[in-house]
């Protein structure tokens, strides 16, 4: 059999450091019968030298559109904008499927170029669950910026930019330090905790040093009495991170704030979860996205109380991109050991059945 090209592309996103493939997980590939090509990428947070050493060709930096076409192409963020039609196969995040800004042009380039596009939101397991997703580390970076966000407050300040972080060490060293050594003291309540981010957040608290009674850990059972929370005022940091799929109750809201009085403890949201603009957004007392250069909002809460942040950054696990890339591409190897039978394995015969159907609605919505 003669062996299965993968083509891992730069991305051309701005401040995106993480990678599909990682040099582990192409080494598995490359032990596995695959041929890898790797794009130059000085933006990646794997050096170029670490795909080589394990046996990856290098490439030049943005040049798949010229790869042969029968050569699958896989990257995470979307491709730059434009016109030009796609006719290779694509694996990454398209954020074309739920009919987000320019949908049905993005789609209609693989219609124009005969391509295909794997969507990795969309890559899933027999149950329905997606193979791979970045929620761990969303929730240990998130629980992260809550503590800095803490510790700036506690000095009076406003915390300032984030920049990435090595690694997971160098991240809790981090916190711990702008905390004065340990966090031992805050109390943090994660909703959601039995997830993907909730077990990252938790996580997070633990290596920094809370008590493990200190970190209070909520899921379904525990919002099923219907909010608001008064325990969510008691809490240093609140961390939302449920998966929301339906209207619920609020988790808290101006008046049950306002009727804490100074009495409150908490001083620090985070909301992973970013349903933001959603209209059923459990939290809704604030309406922005917060970002790596700016990564606190204000509450605005009338008269004379102690203040109240937001953090509600929606790319988290850019701040941990060598830990991030780790788990979401060894979580994906299995799917991507199968694209040889991608014709008949189901992983890939369900993301190919779904992307026609979004195709033949975006044909449709194109030619209305
Ligand atoms: N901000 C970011 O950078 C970022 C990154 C990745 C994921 N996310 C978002 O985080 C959210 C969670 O993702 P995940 O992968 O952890 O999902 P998940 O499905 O693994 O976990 C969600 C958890 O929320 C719980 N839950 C749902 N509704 C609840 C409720 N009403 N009360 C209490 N618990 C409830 C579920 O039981 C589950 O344990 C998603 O909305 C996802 O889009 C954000």
């Amino acid at each position: 059999m003669s062996p299965q090209p993968l083509w891992l592309r730069c991305e051309k996103k701005e401040f995106e450091r993480r990678s599909a493939l990682t040099p582990t997980t192409a080494k598995k590939l490359i032990d596995a019968g695959f041929e890898i090509s790797v794009e130059r990428d000085e933006q990646r947070i794997f050096d170029d030298s670490e795909f080589e050493a394990v046996g990856c060709t290098l490439v030049e930096n943005n040049s798949w559109p010229s790869a042969p076409t029968n050569v699958p192409i896989i990257g995470l963020k979307e491709l730059p904008e434009s016109d030009d039609p796609l006719p290779h196969t694509h694996i990454q995040f398209a954020h074309c499927y739920k009919k987000q800004a320019g949908w049905a042009s993005v789609l209609s380039r693989f219609h124009r170029g005969n391509g295909t596009l794997y969507d990795l939101e969309f890559l899933t397991d027999a149950s329905g669950r997606r193979v791979a997703a970045f929620g761990y580390h969303a929730g240990f970076a998130g629980a992260a910026a809550g503590a800095l966000a803490l510790a700036a407050k506690r000095q009076g300040k406003k915390l300032g930019r984030l920049e990435p972080f090595e690694n997971e060490d160098a991240m809790v060293k981090g916190v711990q330090d702008t905390l004065g050594g340990s966090a031992k003291g805050v109390k943090a309540l994660v909703i959601g905790a039995l997830g993907r981010c909730g077990r990252g957040a938790v996580d997070l608290f633990r290596k920094i040093g809370l008590d493990e009674a200190d970190i209070i850990k909520w899921d379904m059972a525990e919002t099923a009495k219907g909010g608001p929370f008064q325990e969510i005022l008691d809490v240093d940091i609140f961390v939302n991170c449920i998966y929301l799929s339906s209207s619920i109750p609020p988790f808290l809201t101006y008046d049950s704030i306002s009727a804490a009085g100074d009495r409150r403890r908490l001083s620090v949201i985070v909301d992973v979860s970013c349903d933001t603009t959603n209209p059923f957004n459990p939290i809704p007392v604030y309406s922005v996205n917060t970002t790596f250069s700016n990564p606190t909002v204000p509450v605005d809460l009338q008269g004379d109380l102690p203040p109240l942040c937001v953090v509600s950054i929606d790319h988290l696990p850019t701040l941990l991109p060598r830990e991030a890339s780790e788990q979401f591409s060894s979580d994906l190897l299995p799917s991507l050991l199968e694209l040889p039978q991608r014709q008949t394995a189901r992983v890939w015969t369900d993301a190919e059945e779904l992307y026609k159907t979004k195709l033949a609605e975006a044909v449709q919505a194109l030619n209305q």
